[in-house]
């Protein structure tokens, strides 16, 4: 019999309504629209309205993944999601989505990895799902960054946003070649004082704001996601002109076009959103993907290379055929 494969078989996802322009920042912080763009491609970001949630952005994505799928909620065993801004210290928020969407023998939990969210909770469901431990799981990026920012702070501010994305895992035994092809995540504590948050349960006893020291994030960013995903190609034993498309975690453009640059991929074969939605943390990569699957760029059978890097440091990548097979 074939080795399990992970299927990835569709994506929702959301933004919340209300729209916030770099010109809008300019009222709150010394910033401007120019350099908001020069240094980060950000244009916009979606904030979440008054009592919208993180579990609502994740129930909308979840709904818009299961459609697209043709699932139900029922058809879930597994609910991940990845956050850094839970609805509460607990319990989960996938707890809470999973009684929301109504998917009761799905076993749920989040995972915290900030902006590597997403690809540190593929990799889990991946591993459970290969193990036996159910044959279908939802992935969710979802996040209220905006909850967790120190609105008075010009070097933090003006890079999050809100939003989430969702993805739906399969099982199959017989479809070799496709899903999840190659997963590879990292974690090096040492580097927590140049982006954490300054507070939490056990520390402070409040929710705290992001604090980082963004140039020095950015000296590790290239460096760290460009080795890991030599990795997940090795591992793969793929080349990179068998990329269909870079699906990175949409922090910065000047990230983006680095790794662009380092794989040697045209503009073309990279999925750019951070413009619309800035960083959104663990829900920017569902996000872009989401994008690039409805307008028809991504489509089953396409290669797919993710990387994220966040708060820890964490960082990871995987290499994903989409869909499923034909025939
Ligand atoms: N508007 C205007 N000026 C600003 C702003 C702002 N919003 N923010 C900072 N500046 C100023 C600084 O004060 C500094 O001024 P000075 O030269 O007078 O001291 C100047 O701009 C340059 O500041 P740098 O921090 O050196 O600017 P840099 O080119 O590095 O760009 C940025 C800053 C955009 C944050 C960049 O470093 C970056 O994107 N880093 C990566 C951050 C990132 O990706 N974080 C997410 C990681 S994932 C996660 O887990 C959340």
């Amino acid at each position: 019999m074939a080795d399990a494969a992970t299927l990835m078989i569709s994506v929702g996802s959301y933004l919340p309504e209300r729209i916030m322009t770099n010109q809008e920042l300019t009222a709150l912080v010394d910033t401007s629209d120019e350099w908001i763009r020069q240094r980060t491609g950000i244009a916009q970001r979606h904030i979440v309205a008054k009592g919208e949630k993180t579990s609502d952005l994740a129930r909308h994505a979840a709904e818009q993944a299961l459609d697209s799928a043709g699932l139900v909620a029922g058809d879930l065993d597994l609910i991940i999601i990845a956050t850094s801004t839970p609805d509460d210290t607990f319990p989960s928020t996938a707890t809470k989505v999973q009684h929301q969407l109504g998917a009761h023998q799905a076993v749920a939990f989040d995972v915290q990895a900030v902006c590597a969210g997403f690809v540190y909770a593929l990799d889990v469901a991946d591993a459970m799902l290969t193990a036996g431990r159910g044959k279908r799981a939802m992935v969710i990026g979802a996040e209220s960054f905006s909850k967790i920012l120190d609105w008075s702070d010009r070097s933090t501010c003006v890079l999050f946003g809100d939003g989430a994305g969702a993805v739906i895992l399969e099982r199959s035994d017989n479809a070799t070649g496709y899903g999840v092809l190659a997963s590879k995540l990292h974690a090096d504590g040492a580097h927590r004082d140049i982006l954490y948050v300054d507070g939490g349960p056990s520390s402070s006893g409040k929710v705290g704001h992001v604090r980082m020291e963004g140039n020095k994030v950015f000296r590790h960013a290239v460096d760290k996601l460009s080795s890991v995903m030599d990795e997940v190609l090795e591992a793969a034993d793929m080349p990179v002109s068998d990329v269909d498309w870079l699906v990175p975690h949409q922090a910065n453009i000047r990230i983006i076009e680095g790794m662009q640059k380092k794989m040697g991929l045209s503009d073309d074969r990279v999925v750019k959103t951070v413009h619309e939605h800035a960083n959104t943390s663990a829900a920017s990569i569902p996000l872009a993907l989401s994008a690039a699957v409805g307008d028809g760029r991504v489509r089953d059978g396409h290669v797919l290379a993710f990387e994220a890097i966040g708060g820890g440091l964490v960082w990871g990548a995987a290499l994903v055929r989409y869909g499923r097979p034909s025939g």
